[in-house]
């Protein structure tokens, strides 16, 4: 019961609000969210890697997997936002073992456990909608079930660079404001998109300096 209630329920209104939350909050998150963040991920960060991805098992990161599979770019400069405890982070640093990979998140919670797990990825407090990064700073850069905060997003990626977001219950949101929310990712680049069991993963090609529409 448990169970399903998390992979019919909770799981896709969770990815719903991720959209939403990008649309409303462009410019940058408010405090009260912050708050709110900070208060759910302190309670929640010790124990999320075991209640939350190892209990989803292989749902979790099926569209993760797909999505990195998909990539043709080769990285030296990865940014994974929204890292939490550093899940995809790590697996990008056994892709891409050369790669300097910075992972950031608004928790200092999540932060903590991410450190303790991976000492050679950089991490940083940062939220998503405004990155403290200089323009075109990245070969790549993730997201994985979060807010994708995409024009930010694409602000930091270099002409020809990929953006990969994926989600564990994105098939599921509803195909409108998908729609809404992918005709700001073809502003900046080409988009693929595939869907694995509920998961949905979208990879965004930054347009390069002399393409039309960049
Ligand atoms: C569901 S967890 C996913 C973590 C990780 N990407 C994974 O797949 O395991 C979502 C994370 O997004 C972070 N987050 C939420 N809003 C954010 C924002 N505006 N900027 C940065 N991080 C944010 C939360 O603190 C949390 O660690």
């Amino acid at each position: 019961m448990r169970r399903w209630l998390q992979q019919k329920i909770i799981s896709p209104l969770i990815d719903l609000s991720y959209i939403l939350m990008s649309l409303l909050f462009a410019a940058g998150v408010p405090r009260w969210y912050e708050r709110l963040n900070a208060w759910h991920y302190c309670y929640q960060a010790e124990h999320y890697d075991r209640s939350v991805i190892e209990f989803e098992g292989a749902r979790y990161a099926q569209a993760l997997e797909a999505g990195l599979q998909a990539l043709s770019v080769h990285p030296r400069e990865i940014l994974d936002v929204n890292t939490g405890t550093g899940f995809v982070a790590r697996k990008l640093l056994a892709l891409f073992p050369q790669a300097h990979i910075v992972a950031t998140d608004l928790s200092e919670a999540m932060l903590a456990q991410a450190r303790l797990r991976s000492p050679r990825i950089e991490f940083i407090r940062a939220d998503t909608a405004k990155l403290p990064f200089a323009d075109e700073s990245f070969d790549l850069v993730t997201l994985h079930n979060g807010p994708p905060h995409l024009l930010e997003m694409a602000r930091v990626l270099r002409p020809g660079g990929q953006m990969l977001l994926a989600f564990t219950s994105g098939a599921r949101v509803p195909h409108l404001l998908l729609k809404r929310w992918l005709e700001i990712a073809r502003r900046f680049g080409t988009v693929e998109l595939g869907r694995v069991g509920d998961g949905l993963w979208v990879l965004v090609t930054k347009f390069s300096q002399t393409t039309p529409g960049a």
